[in-house]
C-alpha cells in the first residue's frame, strides 16, 4: 500500500474539504462550488447555468483562424436548441444496442492485452492496459487506424499542456508562449481528423465518422467531436481503470471480495468513479443573476464545479472517505448530470467491467510498491503511470 500523490489542486484526495461549499476567489476571479446539492442544482438548470464558457478562457487572438477552428463547434460548450440538435445526432452512436454490440470486441482487445501480462512480475498497468484499451476502442468506433494511437496520446498531452495558461492567476509571457506553442503542436490532430472526414465524404464506410458526415454535421463540428472522443473518451477511461487498480491495492479486503464475487464489479466501478473522479472539475457560466447555496451570484460569472470534492460531500455520502463498493444508491456526479451528461458513460462502464473481470480471471493480485505518478494536469485526476508487481495467489 502506498501514498497517493495527487495534484495539490485535488485537495479532497488529501483528506481536506474546502471551508465553504460555494466560494469566490479574488485571485482566480471564479467561484468554486464543492457542495453536492448546489452542483446538482446547477447541472439541472442549463438555462441559468450555461456551458458557453469559451470567453473565460481566451487563448491567443480570437480572430486567428487557428484559434477559431479550435474553439468553435465544441458540443461541451453548446447550449439550448443548438446543443439539443447536436446531441440528438451524436447520441445515435451510443445507443444501448450499439454499446452492447461492442462487448465482444472490447473483451477480445482486453483479453489480448492481459494475456501478454501473464507470468510477468512487474509492469506499468497504465501503458500495458489502461491506456491502450480505451484508445483502441475509440479509434475503432470512430474508424481511424488503431496503429495511430501514440499520436493521439501525444496530441492529448499537448492539448492539456496548452491549458497550463489557466492554472496561474497571472501567467508570465513564457507560460503564455509555451501554451500557444503546445496548441500549435496540437493542430495536426485537427488536420488528421479533417482528412479522415473528407475521405468519408468521398468513400463512406461503416463507422462513426461516416455516420456524422451522413447526418450533415458541419466539418468543424465533426472534427471537434472526434477530438472530444479521442481525448476525453480515452484519457478519462484510462484514469478510471488505473484508479480502480489503485483502490484495490489500498483496500485488499475489497479486492479479495470482488475476486470471489464478480457481481460486485459494477459497484466497484461506481465507487472508484466517486472516490477518484477522473474529471475533477467542470465549468459553467451564470446567464442571469442567481443564488447558489445562499450566495448571491451575479450574471456572467464563471463557476468551477469541483466534481471530485462534490463526490465526497458528507451531506450527501455517508462516510465519504470510506471506499464502500456496496453503496446503494451511489449518485456520484463523475459523469456530470443533465443536458451534458456524459454520452460515453455506458461505454466507459462496460470497459471497466470487462477489464476488471478479465484481470481477476487471468492475473494474480496487482500490488503497488512505489507511489503512483499522477496526471500532471489539475484537469484530470488519476495515475499517469502505475508500476505494479504481480503476486500470484498463494505466493
Ligand atoms: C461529457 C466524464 C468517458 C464522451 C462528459 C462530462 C463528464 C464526463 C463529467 C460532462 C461535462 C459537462 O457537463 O461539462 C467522463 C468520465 C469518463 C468519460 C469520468 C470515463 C470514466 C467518456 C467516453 C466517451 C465520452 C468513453 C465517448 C466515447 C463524452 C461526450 C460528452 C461527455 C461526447 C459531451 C456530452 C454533451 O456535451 O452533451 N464526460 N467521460 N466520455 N463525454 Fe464523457
Amino acid at each position: 500500500m502506498t501514498d497517493w500523490n495527487a495534484h495539490p489542486a485535488h485537495f479532497w484526495m488529501h483528506g481536506h474539504r474546502p471551508a465553504k461549499t460555494v466560494e469566490f476567489a479574488e485571485q482566480t476571479g471564479f467561484w468554486t462550488v464543492s457542495g453536492y446539492s448546489e452542483t446538482h442544482q446547477i447541472l439541472s438548470d442549463p438555462v441559468t447555468y450555461a456551458s458557453d464558457i469559451g470567453r473565460f478562457f481566451p487563448q491567443g487572438d480570437t480572430n486567428d483562424p487557428l484559434v477559431k477552428q479550435l474553439t468553435e463547434g465544441n458540443i461541451l460548450q453548446m447550449d439550448g436548441a443548438a446543443h439539443r440538435d447536436r446531441r440528438r445526432v451524436v447520441s445515435r452512436a451510443f445507443t444501448p444496442k450499439i454499446v452492447a454490440a461492442m462487448e465482444p470486441r472490447i473483451a477480445k482487445l482486453a483479453g489480448d492485452l492481459v494475456d501478454g501480462l501473464v507470468g510477468r512480475d512487474e509492469f506499468d498497468f497504465v501503458s500495458e492496459v489502461a491506456y491502450p484499451l480505451p484508445i483502441s476502442v475509440i479509434a475503432e468506433l470512430l474508424g481511424v487506424p488503431v496503429s495511430d494511437r501514440d499520436l493521439f496520446v501525444y496530441w492529448a498531452d499537448k492539448l492539456l499542456e496548452s491549458k497550463n495558461i489557466y492554472h496561474e492567476a497571472e501567467p508570465s509571457q513564457d507560460v503564455q508562449a509555451a501554451s500557444m506553442a503546445a496548441l500549435r503542436e496540437f493542430v495536426p490532430m485537427v488536420d488528421y481528423l479533417n482528412q479522415h472526414t473528407a475521405e468519408r465524404r468521398r468513400q463512406p464506410r461503416e463507422d462513426l465518422l461516416t455516420m456524422l458526415v451522413q447526418a450533415d454535421m458541419p466539418d468543424n463540428e465533426i472534427t471537434h467531436f472526434g477530438i472530444l472522443l479521442l481525448f476525453a473518451g480515452h484519457v478519462t477511461t484510462t484514469l478510471l481503470l488505473a484508479s480502480t487498480i489503485m483502490c484495490l491495492d489500498r483496500y485488499p479486503d475489497v479486492a479479495r471480495q470482488v475476486r470471489e464475487d464478480r457481481s460486485l464489479i459494477p459497484g466497484l466501478i461506481e465507487e472508484s468513479l466517486r472516490f477518484v473522479s477522473p474529471v475533477p472539475a467542470i465549468f459553467r457560466a451564470t446567464a442571469v443573476d442567481t443564488e447558489i447555496g445562499g450566495h448571491a451570484v451575479p450574471a456572467d460569472q464563471l463557476l468551477m464545479l469541483a466534481l471530485g470534492a462534490v463526490n465526497r460531500d458528507p451531506r450527501q455520502f455517508a462516510d465519504p472517505e470510506v471506499f464502500d463498493i456496496t453503496r446503494d444508491p451511489n449518485p456520484h456526479l463523475a459523469f456530470g448530470r443533465g443536458a451534458h451528461f456524459c454520452l460515453g458513460a455506458p461505454l466507459a462502464r462496460l470497459e471497466g467491467r470487462i477489464a476488471m473481470n478479465i484481470l481477476f480471471d487471468r492475473l494474480g493480485d496487482l500490488r503497488i510498491e512505489t507511489p503512483p505518478v499522477f496526471h500532471p494536469s489539475p484537469e484530470m485526476c488519476g495515475p499517469r503511470h502505475l508500476p505494479v508487481k504481480q503476486v500470484q495467489r498463494g505466493d
